[in-house]
């Protein structure tokens, strides 16, 4: 387990101007510098920055050309449905290529103030591995009080369905796979409350869609409220780590400091490059 790729994504959703996006991306960066050059080179643990779509080209420019050592790379929020053509105002997936290598789809607040249905994440999906993309597939139930199992049984239909609708877009689960999907499991009674999830109930998640899917290796991220002080326990120990892949922080990243404390929990157990 140890030896699996950390991933903490930096979600400041429409947060902050892109002026102020460029000087958290250098704080971040600046202060991680440090953190960064005693483990060595973090190639098992992967720091993506996800700006507004505004702050894409300055974040990822400044990231490249000033921290290159870094390793810290941006991911887009969100991607439309249509491919490149007559869409006013849409962002198709193919114009992130050399900018964004990963983006996000299905974010619970899209689903919830945008309608987003699985159907429309599904196609998202597809949008995305075809531009040779990554997508971080968002899932969540928002069952606050509900068990463990019914839990489990609402995020693998949740998944199931966009996989589904992915398919029908033209793009099968091996697809996803190969161009490097990660799952965030993100509990809607968990985002931005201060309530995070605990870590038994996101690990039971990660192992319901893992076994539902036949795939050990699936990456399992957990979103939901994660703050500086809980971050170690998301991560376990180098020698007892938990079932999850990393973390997608949204409320806690926008300062460097706490982004920088949560970096910092995931590097204690990641394996010197
Ligand atoms: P939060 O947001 O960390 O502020 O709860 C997480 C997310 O929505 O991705």
């Amino acid at each position: 387990m140890s030896s699996r790729q950390i991933t903490v994504i930096a979600n400041w959703k429409a947060n902050l101007p892109p002026s102020e996006e460029v000087a958290l991306a250098k704080a971040i960066a600046e202060e991680l510098g440090s953190a960064l050059k005693v483990k060595g080179s973090p190639s098992s643990l992967r720091l993506l920055l996800a700006p507004s779509a505004l702050g894409l080209v300055p974040v990822a420019s400044l990231l490249r050309r000033e921290y290159p050592e870094a390793g810290i790379d941006v991911a887009a929020q969100d991607v439309s449905l249509s491919s490149a053509g007559a869409f006013t105002g849409e962002i198709p997936a193919e114009h992130f290529v050399g900018i964004a290598p990963a983006i996000i789809v299905g974010h619970s607040e899209r689903r919830r103030d945008r309608g987003e249905s699985d159907e429309a994440v599904g196609v998202k999906l597809a949008r995305v591995v075809a531009a040779g993309l990554a997508p971080v597939l968002c899932l969540g139930d928002n069952l606050p009080s509900a068990d463990i199992a019914a839990r489990v049984d609402f995020v693998q239909a949740q998944c199931a369905a966009a996989f589904a609708a992915a398919e029908r877009a033209g793009c099968n689960a091996t697809q996803l796979y190969a161009a490097g999907l990660v799952i965030a499991y993100e509990p809607v009674w968990a985002i931005g409350t201060g309530n995070p999830a605990s870590v038994e109930i996101a690990e039971a998640i990660a192992s319901g869609l893992r076994s539902a899917l036949n795939r050990e290796e699936l990456p399992v991220l957990y979103g939901g409220s994660v703050d500086a002080a809980s971050a170690a326990t998301w991560f376990g120990t180098p020698s007892a780590r938990t079932g999850l892949d990393g973390l997608l922080v949204g409320g806690a990243s926008l300062h460097a400091d706490r982004f920088v404390a949560i970096v910092r929990a995931a590097l204690a157990v990641t394996e010197p490059a």
